[in-house]
């Protein structure tokens, strides 16, 4: 068994349907291609990326839950959960290492009610709106983090 630390990747509702969902705003790469990308980006980094997608907000609270003391980092994609979701604003503030929030678009760049984020000031930073490289840049940020 390998002891690379394990980084959390989370994706939360409707992230299930990317590359077929408004591909105009979240892009045509699949969740699979970007797990791939995150998975990549934590070897070169010597870390384990263990991934979870859950339309359900109560799946995403355990996985957070299951990850405090077991887990190094947390990134996080809440989808729509991101602007009410505060379960997950309350798990995350239980977990004591760095939580990276994850966005493909820009959501301060859009409708009024995506400009809150329920994560962000739980968050250590937020990687936004720059579409699937953002999963290779949140594990580079983890990696610098976790030195
Ligand atoms: C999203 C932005 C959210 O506002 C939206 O509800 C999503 C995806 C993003 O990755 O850009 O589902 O989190």
């Amino acid at each position: 068994m390998s002891n690379a630390p394990i980084v959390l990747l989370l994706s939360g509702v409707n992230l299930n349907l990317l590359g077929d969902r408004e591909p105009e705003i979240y892009g045509t790469s699949t969740l699979a291609d970007h797990v791939a990308t995150a998975t990549a980006a934590a070897e070169a980094h010597g870390l384990t990326i263990e991934h979870l997608q859950s339309n359900a907000e109560s799946e995403l609270v355990d996985a957070i839950h299951g990850a405090r003391r077991r887990c190094a980092a947390i990134i996080f994609n809440p989808g729509a959960f991101t602007h009410y979701a505060w379960s997950l604003h309350d798990a995350l503030a239980a977990f004591d290492g760095p939580i990276i929030e994850l966005h493909l678009s820009n959501p301060a760049a859009r409708e009024e009610w995506r400009k809150t984020s329920v994560v962000a000031p739980v968050a250590t930073g937020t990687i936004a709106g720059f579409g699937g490289d953002g999963y290779r840049l949140a594990v580079d940020a983890v990696a610098t983090l976790l030195k």
